[in-house]
């Protein structure tokens, strides 16, 4: 996951491959609940693993339900619709499907046995309404408070005391602004249906219908058939009560599928898009975002639990579209937009103003900043194709959906944008609500523009610091590492395990060629060892400066290194990255300190690791390899003629950082930013 302040998606130019989705949000905090109140254990198999899920999970295990995870499969063990705590405080962060559902069980597990539970989440959880459902459940006579603004979390439901509540008059819920109020109820009524049927009214027109189908049908699987009659009333047979199904499959996430779906059809013109984990026949409402993907243009196969996609018309053509049905899903449409030959027009979409954020707002906000044309509506948006792309740096409001669908906006190579521009977007742990590896996923099936992918080279002699330099920026960067001198490190190693003589360049040199060297973050593994610490000793780094005096070895390497170069970015380091190997590099830091500087560093590293050491030979040995890394004839050291110079003889690591850093914002950032 990408915890970075921003991510900058370099201009990319085509899809192909497979995706495996992550589990459906919306299945799996509705399954959660149900196994937490149901009796007995329910195996559920593919949860989804995000912020939202996290937040349920944390809420039943504060009520008492038993939780037991082994591989993909997770063994809930539920109440049995009877409290095991009282009294407890809830944090359900911005989870409106852990929210709504937990208050109107609780509401009623507390009104009925006599409890107390507060329940609350971030600031904006308490944005977002919830004043239909507390006057429903106050209908039913559960006790109610609103603990902050009237109308929104958070809330606190129960008095302590245990009563009866007036399940024989039908409960009237509003159904326009939100349809998982009717969920709630739907799910919570079931749990004091012992003495008559309930009956759920609702008023209004309901919205985002395909919601209730997906509650209604994990109902039945958990052993309640809700009679009802269109989608206006709704009656949960008296006796009914959970029963867990034993085990259950929580299918792929159709929302963030839309995402994949859409990047097949823009970029994906030789091979498919391939998605695993959600197909045709998929539960999930929207799954029927395809018909509109294809409306504009996709060419989409599928089957059970597969989609394939493609490229068909190109550009796309814009649609106007009632999105009620597939509310979440629409936003990608937003962004479809942009590639399109007419205007697109999505409409009855007034519920993204309650969401996560206001959506409406943000799309038109942010599709703006790239030099869209958009208007948008109390409950419609209309984006216009774009000709003339703007570099933009996306906010994101804490939403998920706004990164992963603007993600898309990278694309603009395509839509032939001159220049073609690079898209960041801002705080993308935000996808971590639903599809925590979001960009890893993208980046799996998506090829850059040719010569799109940033590089920035840090390079100086030993000891110069300049491998936590690289390090701390490719962190802040999210972008790869290269630690070009592992190369020559392992080399020399392999050479010495091979009998090798160091001096023989050929034969180092075929030493190279065939490396087998892995990088898993800080462990480097080398022909199947562990040579992680093997390689940071004084003395390897020594024997590599030996063998890298060979251009063969050089050579060797030389591809290598190049495939370091993968989205969404590189930062390398060594004696020849900006001079060399990455000679079209972004920015190239050289670095310098003086050696009795790095001589004193050095010292204290050594020190601090225990190790015994001498300040006066390590000046001899740094000035030695400098020697020989500055005079040998194949890449010596030196800077490349237009790298930045960068002395940090007196300067911390952060200040490093931060200088480098403000270089690269110089000249990477967007240049127009919100
Ligand atoms: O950066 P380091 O100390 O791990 O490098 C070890 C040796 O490898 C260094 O003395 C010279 C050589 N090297 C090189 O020639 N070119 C590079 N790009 C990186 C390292």
């Amino acid at each position: 996951m990408f915890k970075t302040a921003f991510l900058d998606l370099p201009p990319l130019a085509a899809a192909a491959g497979s995706v495996r989705l992550p589990g459906s949000k919306s299945i799996s905090n509705r399954v959660l609940l149900l196994a937490g109140l149901a009796e007995g254990t329910t195996e559920v198999y593919d949860l989804l693993d995000s912020d939202d899920t996290r937040v349920m999970l944390a809420a039943l295990e504060q009520l008492g339900c038993t939780l037991e995870r082994s591989g993909s499969v997770l063994r809930v063990t539920g109440l049995g619709g009877r409290l095991k705590v009282t009294q407890a405080e809830l944090f359900l962060g911005n989870a409106g499907t852990a929210m709504r559902p937990l208050t109107a069980a609780l509401a009623v597990l507390a009104a009925t046995q006599g409890g107390r539970f507060r329940l609350s989440g971030v600031a904006r959880m308490h944005e977002r309404p919830i004043g239909d459902l507390v006057d429903a459940l106050r209908q039913l006579g559960c006790p109610v408070t609103e603990l902050g603004q009237p109308g929104f979390p958070p809330l606190q439901v129960g008095s302590g005391a245990a009563g009866a509540l007036d399940t024989a008059t039908p409960i009237r819920v509003r159904g326009d602004v939100s349809s998982q109020f009717l969920t709630a109820l739907l799910l919570a009524l079931p749990l004091v249906s012992q003495h008559h049927p309930v009956a759920i009214e609702v008023m209004g027109e309901l919205i985002s219908k395909p919601y209730i189908d997906i509650t209604l049908r994990l109902l039945e699987r958990f052993g309640i058939t809700v009679q009802r009659d269109g989608y206006q009333r709704f009656v949960i047979p008296q006796g009914s009560a959970y029963r867990t199904p034993g085990r259950i499959h929580v299918e792929g996430d159709a929302s963030s599928a839309s995402y994949f779906v859409a990047l097949g059809a823009l970029a994906a013109t030789e091979h498919p898009i391939r998605i695993e984990g959600v197909g045709l026949n998929a539960i999930q409402g929207d799954i029927r975002f395809v018909e509109a993907a294809q409306a504009m243009g996709a060419q989409v196969q599928g089957g059970d639990g597969w989609l394939e996609v493609r490229r068909g018309r190109w550009p796309l053509k814009g649609i106007t579209l009632d999105c009620n049905h597939i509310p979440d899903a629409a936003m990608t449409l937003g962004v479809m937009a942009l590639y399109a030959d007419s205007p697109t027009r999505l409409t009855n979409i007034a519920s993204w103003r309650v969401k996560e954020t206001d959506r409406i707002a943000a799309m038109a906000c942010e599709l703006r900043k790239l030099g869209a044309q958009v208007i948008e509506g109390p409950d419609f948006i209309e984006v216009a194709p774009l000709q003339h792309w703007q570099s933009a740096s996306i906010h994101t409001y804490d939403d998920h959906r706004m990164a992963m669908c603007l993600s898309l906006a990278a694309f603009n190579p395509l839509a032939g944008a001159q220049p073609s521009v690079s898209v960041r977007i801002e705080d993308p742990r935000c996808v971590a609500k639903t599809f925590p590896d979001y960009f890893e996923t993208l980046f799996s099936v998506v090829t850059a523009a040719p010569g799109a992918i940033p590089v920035l080279t840090v390079d100086g002699p030993t000891a110069s610091g300049k491998g936590t330099l690289a390090a701390e920026l490719a962190q802040a960067l999210g972008y790869h590492l290269l630690d070009s001198g592992a190369l020559y490190r392992a080399t020399a190693l392999a050479a010495l395990q091979g009998g090798v003589a160091l001096s023989d360049g050929p034969a180092v040199a075929g030493i190279a060629a065939t490396l087998d060297i892995r990088f898993e973050g800080e462990t480097v593994w080398l022909a199947g060892q562990d040579v992680s610490a093997a390689l940071r000793l004084e003395s390897t780094g020594g024997l590599a400066s030996q063998v890298s005096v060979h251009p063969g070895v050089r050579h060797a390497l030389h591809a290598l290194q190049l495939s370091f170069q993968r989205l969404p970015g590189l930062v390398a380091d060594g004696r020849d990255m900006g001079t060399v190997v990455f000679p079209q590099a972004d920015l190239k830091v050289f670095l310098t300190a003086s050696a009795e500087k790095r001589a004193e560093r050095r010292y204290k590293q050594l020190i601090a690791k225990g190790i015994s050491a001498n300040i006066d030979s390590l000046l001899l040995d740094l000035q030695a390899r400098d020697e020989r890394d500055k005079n040998r004839s194949a890449a010596p050291l030196k800077p490349a003629e237009d790298a930045l110079l960068l002395d940090n003889s007196d300067l911390s690591i952060d200040a490093s950082v931060e200088q480098v850093l403000s270089w690269w914002q110089q000249r990477k950032a967007p240049k127009v930013s919100g």
